[in-house]
């Protein structure tokens, strides 16, 4: 049987900015912060493993915990358990990754993770807890174990969920001094940070 492999956000946007700027060759792997379905870590995971880099994915797989409400008046967990429709999060992104020995899989609530200095990262996506408490909390994360010239991005910057996009210009506002550039898509409602 085919698994489909579903993805929010559309991660053919990542996967090209990665490619444009080759980023692969940088030292480290890519961190994913917010699973969901296992989609879009399954697209970084088959772009990067013919170059022998990881991906590693942080997802607390409990589609009720994220009660941030966007501009429509629907929670994101309302959203999460529409798709799912009475799914279990955790058994559909088990089938989707399967057989992906380059993924590594981390079942935590994001704010109880800590990473060992050596573990280098040259690309993060940060879309877990749309909260500015998780927002700060995850940028933190993997920003201090993000290699120079590599790039934290955010997504829901200037969508539709007003506190994540004040929490994540902040972190640009405040980093100014070690960031090297920004970039955006708007369409998709990213940002992304190169770090110095
Ligand atoms: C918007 S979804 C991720 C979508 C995914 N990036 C995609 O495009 O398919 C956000 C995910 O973050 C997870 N999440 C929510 N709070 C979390 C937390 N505190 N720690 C880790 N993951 C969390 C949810 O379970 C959900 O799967």
């Amino acid at each position: 049987m085919k698994v489909e492999l579903p993805d929010l956000v559309g991660y053919e946007s990542l996967i090209d900015f990665i490619e444009k700027y080759k980023l692969y060759k940088l030292e480290g792997n890519i961190l994913e912060i917010g699973s969901f379905l296992g989609g879009g870590t399954v697209k970084l995971a088959l772009l990067v493993e013919k170059y022998k880099k990881k991906v590693y994915t942080v997802d607390i797989f409990d589609p009720d915990v994220d009660l941030s409400v966007n501009t429509d008046g629907l929670s994101m967990s309302e959203i999460y358990n529409l798709i799912l429709q009475g799914k279990k999060q955790l058994s559909l992104f088990k089938k989707v990754i399967e057989g992906f020995d380059n993924i590594i899989v981390i079942h935590k609530d994001s704010k109880d993770l800590t990473f060992r200095k050596e573990e280098k990262f040259f690309f993060t996506f940060i879309d877990g807890n749309h909260t500015p408490f998780y927002i700060w909390n995850d940028f933190k994360l993997s920003w201090n174990n993000t290699v120079s010239g590599g790039v934290v991005a955010f997504h829901d910057y200037r969508g539709d969920l007003p506190e994540t996009t004040s929490a994540i210009e902040e972190i640009r506002d405040k980093y100014k001094k070690e960031i090297e550039r920004t970039e955006e898509i708007y369409e998709k409602k990213i940002l992304f940070l190169f770090k110095k």
